[in-house]
């Protein structure tokens, strides 16, 4: 394959879909990808409308199944390298699977799909195929999210006790499904958000972050799915008491009810030595809190190994990191762009013949996915029981 930018298909994005914008603008950060083509609504007229009226010239195709056929005969330098699949939780599994079959790597909206089945049959055909697939959960995006897992998985502020994973908002505290909102309406919908409505929107941010973060996967939870809103058949506000693979404890919690609150996703580490504290609204810093001494914040592009703190071996790669100097706000984009940049590193190597190691490192595997809805199912499971706790099911 030639170095030219890679192509990007969109799966969803028409008539004012909401995440498909800040993802192209982050497909096109470092113009080394570009979007090329979309099948952008589910009613075939409408999606070639929809792909006509798109802000840069894009091949429009009346549905996924053939944007996904029509790429098999297409020359290679218009040929799909990778699919962005940004449509409601339903409409994941089939353009995923689809598009792994046909050759196209994968880039998929979180949660990965309605059912932890359905997430273990991708899982089990990604692996099989070889084929690059990444779940998109943002956060692990930021620069400090990184800097943070270094941190803490260097055991720099002592094992793990506690952690409190969170992401609260208020958006939902009253029954905007009923105003017409197209965000809002499938996602209290069972049959298109899936079991969980808050856990599954924002509670698998939550638990990612946790588990990026620390490296530590949950083995028990005790849940409470709560509805506040009268008439909502999902949850809207989630709460898991969790145990961890170290024997430490966790909360992660979730809520659509909290009046004023926008994004406000953040966790804090409490370790043997010290605490980290991270919050998304805030992405360009971390504090660490150590015994008897001031707190330290650290910023975005002005860490320095054997800082008396930070010890000598600071991974190169994340001091290099090559994007503007701190002091030059970076956010929800640059996070985005981050996790496309690196899934474009591997499906180069992929696309060359190369080994890529898609470990959940740089961006949420296809596994981590996974990881989420066995955790939404196990919270589902514990939340009928009163809270009983229940154990997480082994990886796959
Ligand atoms: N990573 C994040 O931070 C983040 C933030 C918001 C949403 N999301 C996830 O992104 C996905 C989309 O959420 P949204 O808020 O953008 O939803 P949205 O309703 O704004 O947009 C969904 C889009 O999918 C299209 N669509 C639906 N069915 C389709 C089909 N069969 N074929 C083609 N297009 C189809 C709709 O027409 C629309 O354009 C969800 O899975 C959601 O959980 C993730």
């Amino acid at each position: 394959m030639s170095n030219r930018p890679l192509n990007v298909g969109l799966v969803g994005g028409g008539r004012g879909a909401f995440i498909v914008n800040p993802h192209q603008k982050a497909i096109h950060f470092d113009g080394t990808r570009r979007v090329v083509a979309g099948a952008l609504f589910p009613d075939p007229k409408i999606a070639l409308q929809e792909a006509a009226k798109w802000p840069y010239p894009i091949k429009g195709y009346g549905s996924y199944d053939e944007m996904i056929a029509a790429n098999a005969t297409l020359p290679d330098a218009e040929k799909l390298d990778y699919i962005l699949i940004v449509t409601p939780n339903h409409v994941h599994y089939d353009p995923a699977m689809k598009a792994m079959k046909a050759g196209i790597a994968v880039f998929c909206e979180k949660p990965l799909t309605l059912t932890s089945k359905e997430s273990v049959d991708l899982v089990k055909t990604s692996r099989k195929l070889g084929v690059p697939f990444a779940v998109a959960h943002t956060y692990v995006g930021h620069w400090t999210s990184r800097l943070a897992r270094y941190i803490v998985r260097r055991g720099l502020i002592g094992d793990v006790r506690w952690v409190d994973s969170y992401y609260i908002q208020g958006w939902l505290a009253t029954k905007v499904e009923d105003t017409g909102s197209q965000q809002a309406s499938w996602r209290v919908d069972p049959k298109r958000a899936g079991g969980s409505g808050c856990g599954g929107d924002i509670g698998t941010h939550a638990l990612m972050q946790l588990r990026y973060v620390t490296g530590l996967d949950v083995t028990e939870v005790s849940a409470q799915l709560e509805t506040f809103v009268e008439g909502r058949q999902l949850d809207d506000h989630f709460t898991v008491y969790c145990k961890l693979g170290n024997g430490g404890r966790a909360l992660v919690r979730a809520s659509q009810i909290c009046i004023g609150k926008k994004n406000n996703l953040g966790i804090t580490v409490a370790g043997t030595k010290g605490t980290l504290e991270w919050s998304q609204e805030e992405p360009e810093s971390l504090t660490i809190l150590l015994p008897g001494q001031p707190d330290r914040l650290y910023w975005r592009g002005q860490v320095a190994a054997g800082d008396g703190f930070l010890p000598k071996d600071v991974p190169a790669d994340l001091l290099a990191e090559p994007t503007i100097p701190s002091g030059h706000p970076e956010a929800f984009h640059d996070a985005f762009a981050r996790l496309h940049r690196c899934f474009e590193d591997d499906v180069r190597k992929w696309k060359a013949g190369k080994k890529f190691v898609s470990d959940g490192s740089k961006y949420a595997s296809v596994e981590d996915g996974w990881m989420g809805l066995a955790f939404l199912e196990t919270c589902l499971k514990s939340g009928k029981r009163k809270g009983a706790w229940t154990r997480m099911p082994k990886s796959i």
